[in-house]
Parts: structure tokens; C-alpha cells; sequence
């Protein structure tokens, strides 16, 4: 196992700690951010879209520089992970077609369906300021880390 692989399970750890306090989504999802924001070096935005009544994916909680606060519908990383149903990792984000840039310094992105009884809610999105920084099995310890917002 790798230091980075430890890692994520000493978060999942401290998580299921925190987590005790509360089950409000929100609470949740802000510490979720800010500890993996703070814990991990290749991380440059760390942050939550959240579908709304009216199907549009709005911003929540995050960390890092000012994001855009709504996404254009289907288009992009965030939109592309929805319709597909499934974790994106994108290593090169200038060639991934429609990429949303809400920051020019963003290079390579992983983004994890939020699921709520089953139903896709949001999504968590990770952007590195460096091309190719995620590992493919970092989407398996973050949807681990998802699926503690509404358990
Ligand atoms: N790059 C995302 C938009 C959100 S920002 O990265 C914070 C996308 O293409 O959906």
C-alpha cells in the first residue's frame, strides 16, 4: 500500500470520528473539503456541485480560489461525470472536450458522483494545478469518502 493510499484511509478515519457530531449533510461535506483540501499536496480545488430543484449544478461547499457558481448544463467534467453515471478521472484537462476552466491554473481533474438512496445528487470535484497528479485508485478512496455524507 502507498503513503498516499494511508493516507486517504487515516482520513476516512477521522472523518468517521468527526462525523459522529452530526448527520447534516452540509456540516459533512465543508469537513470533507477542508481536511482533504489541507492534507493533500496535489490538490489545488477542492469542492462540492450540488444539483438543485431546478436541475441546475451549483457550487457548495469547497476550498481553494473562487470557483464558478453555476455550470452550464451538460457541459464539462462535473456535467460529463452526471450523465455517465460514473467517477471521471481526466489526467490533461485541455483535452478533455467542453472542460469548464473556472481557473486557467487547473490542470488534470477527478470528479465523484454524490449518490442519496441510489440517486445522483452532486458531485465532488478535485482539480490539481499539475497535468496527470491522480492516481486511478484515488476515485475508489473518495467515493469512500462520498458515501459517508449520507450515511
Ligand atoms: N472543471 C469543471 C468545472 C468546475 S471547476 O473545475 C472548479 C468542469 O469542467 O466541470
Amino acid at each position: 500500500m502507498t503513503n498516499l493510499e494511508k493516507k486517504y484511509l487515516r482520513i476516512i478515519d477521522q472523518l468517521n470520528a468527526l462525523f459522529q457530531q452530526t448527520r447534516n449533510p452540509q456540516s459533512r461535506m465543508a469537513s470533507i473539503c477542508a481536511l482533504l483540501h489541507h492534507k493533500m499536496e496535489h490538490y489545488f480545488w477542492t469542492g462540492y456541485y450540488m444539483l438543485d430543484e431546478n436541475n441546475d449544478l451549483l457550487v457548495s461547499a469547497y476550498q481553494g480560489p473562487i470557483a464558478c457558481l453555476k455550470l452550464q448544463k451538460n457541459k464539462g467534467v462535473c456535467w460529463a461525470a452526471i450523465n455517465r453515471q460514473k467517477s471521471l478521472l481526466v489526467p490533461d484537462v485541455d483535452v478533455f472536450p467542453g472542460h469548464i476552466a473556472c481557473n486557467s491554473l487547473s490542470k488534470s481533474e477527478i470528479v465523484i458522483p454524490i449518490l442519496k438512496n441510489n440517486v445522483i445528487v452532486g458531485v465532488l470535484d478535485i482539480d490539481s494545478d499539475k497535468q496527470d497528479a491522480f492516481k486511478e485508485y484515488e476515485i475508489k478512496y473518495l467515493e469512500q469518502i462520498n458515501a459517508l455524507i449520507y450515511s
